[in-house]
């Protein structure tokens, strides 16, 4: 099938990219001239495991193509998919404007029949305004091609992105009319061949509620696993013993009940907000989904206050933060933990010396220039001198650090592990003072 992509970003193109891999014709779509042109020479603009040798394999292939014209490939094509950006508005719901604002490219150019999906997160009855301002500007064009809209949200997840699509648990497609099926059976057969059933046909109010539903649903689980885990530090339970426990009920299952410092990420705290005044508007006071953003607010701080209450004054004290982006595997800074920790950390007159394998240049981008904060090369180089290390994301490379040579290295031998990756015994027997996160010290 021939489909464009709309939106270049994490979803679009690791979308765009994995549609090509199993013979589809895509042409991805960006305003930004910078992407498309490090896209252009085989280079992703995004870190994202095992992405850029499957752009540039499917460039090589003429399957997979990069413009920042919309016009250009339009007229081809039989699928065209809006995969932009849905951020945070200033009163919490998701700010559309760029959905429309494809739309209505859309609108004025198609020339033949074409199937719109969304896949970018929207609030309910966003493929209803999409359809419209489609309509409206073909009614100006007195143009009668059909255009049908589809809801098809998107679960990936940063860092595992490209198995998360290329092996989906499910597919949601949200149609009205169960007449634009087949495109989707044709577009994600190859996806689902060892279980068709994992293509799941809805309304598509129910699709767009279902990406929103779940997310949140995630959400809480970590949030309710996080105040768990402060109950554990109260009481001298564990909160990974706790974890295992309630994990092999098959109800709940095993993933998702890891506590840290937080979820963050371009998608949990903007769409649990979203999903708030989604309820709000509809007269539903959401009251759990108040509790679960209250809780991860909390978190985020408590976590640096751990640190804070350790040392009772950080003035000039030098913290090694391990651990940028989100969450590992990715790049991503948005709505880091290692954010407000770091903010936290400065306020009281800290030092910080930050390292992440990835995700420096989008930090140091995003939180600004401060004459405290400086960035280390390697993870090591960021413990010379350090009172202490604080452990933030979990990143591979972190998880077996040789502890003596820490030592060595180290001012202090004071390690916070936000994420439960290390020993405790293993830290004490080299005379290490470790906190960790609802686990016994
Ligand atoms: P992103 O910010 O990484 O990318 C969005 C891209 O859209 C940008 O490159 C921007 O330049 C481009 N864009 C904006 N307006 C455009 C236009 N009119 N024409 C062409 N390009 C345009 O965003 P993302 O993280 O890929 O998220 C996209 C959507 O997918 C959001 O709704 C998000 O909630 C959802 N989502 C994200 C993830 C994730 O892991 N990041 C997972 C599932 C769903
Ligand atoms: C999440 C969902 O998992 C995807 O299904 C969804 O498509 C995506 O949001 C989206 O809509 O954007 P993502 O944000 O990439 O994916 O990453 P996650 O692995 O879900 O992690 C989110 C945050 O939760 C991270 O900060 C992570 O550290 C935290 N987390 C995750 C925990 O604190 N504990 C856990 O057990 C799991």
């Amino acid at each position: 099938m021939r489909v464009v992509m709309v939106g270049t970003g994490y979803v679009g193109l690791v979308s765009g990219t994995c549609l090509s891999e199993v013979g589809h014709n895509v042409a991805c779509v960006d305003l930004n001239e910078e992407k498309i042109k490090l896209l252009k020479d085989g280079t992703s603009p995004i870190y994202e495991p095992g992405l850029e040798n499957l752009i540039r394999r499917n460039m090589e292939h003429d399957r997979l193509t990069f413009t920042t014209r919309i016009s250009e490939v339009l007229g081809n094509a039989d699928v065209a998919f809006i995969a932009v950006g849905t951020p945070e508005g200033e009163d919490g719901s998701a700010d559309v404007r760029y959905v429309e604002a494809v739309a209505e490219s859309i609108g004025k150019l198609v020339e033949r029949n074409l199937m719109v999906v969304v896949k970018s997160t929207v609030p309910v009855g966003t493929c209803d305004l999409v359809e419209e301002t489609i309509q409206k500007q073909l009614a100006q064009r007195q143009s009668n091609v059909k255009v049908t809209v589809a809801s098809n949200p998107e679960f990936l997840k940063e860092g595992d992105a490209i198995g998360d699509f290329m092996k989906p648990d499910r597919i949601i497609v949200g149609l009205n009319d169960p007449e634009g099926q087949a495109v989707f059976r044709d577009l994600y057969g190859p996806f689902v061949l060892d279980d068709q059933g994992k293509l799941l046909f809805m309304d598509r109010r129910s699709s767009e509620l279902t990406k929103y539903g779940a997310n949140s649903m995630l959400a809480t689980r970590i949030s309710f696993m996080n105040e768990l885990s402060l109950l554990c530090e109260r009481l001298g339970a564990d909160i990974d013993k706790v974890r295992q426990g309630i994990g092999t009920d098959p109800r709940i299952g095993k993933k998702f009940l890891y506590a840290g410092p937080g979820y963050g990420g371009s998608c949990f705290p903007k769409d649990v907000a979203a999903l708030l005044k989604t309820g709000e508007k509809n007269a539903v006071e959401l009251e759990v989904l108040n509790a679960v953003t209250r809780a991860n607010v909390a978190q985020k701080n408590r976590a640096a206050d751990k640190i804070i209450a350790h040392f009772k004054d950080l003035n000039g004290k030098r913290i090694a933060v391990w651990g940028l982006a989100f969450k590992p595997g990715t790049d991503d800074v948005r709505e880091a933990p290692a954010k407000t920790i770091i903010q936290k950390l400065l306020d009281q007159g800290a030092y910080v010396v930050a390292h992440d394998p990835q995700g420096q240049g989008n930090f140091a981008r995003e939180f600004g220039d401060h004459e405290r904060l400086v960035y280390a090369d390697s993870s090591y180089e960021a413990l010379r001198g350090a009172d202490a290390m604080v452990l933030v994301t979990e990143w591979s490379e972190y998880r077996r650090p040789n502890w003596d040579k820490a030592a060595d290295m180290m001012a202090g031998k004071v390690v916070f592990d936000l994420r439960n990756q290390y020993q405790s015994q293993e830290l004490h027997d080299r005379g290490y003072h470790y906190e960790c996160m609802g686990r016994p010290d």
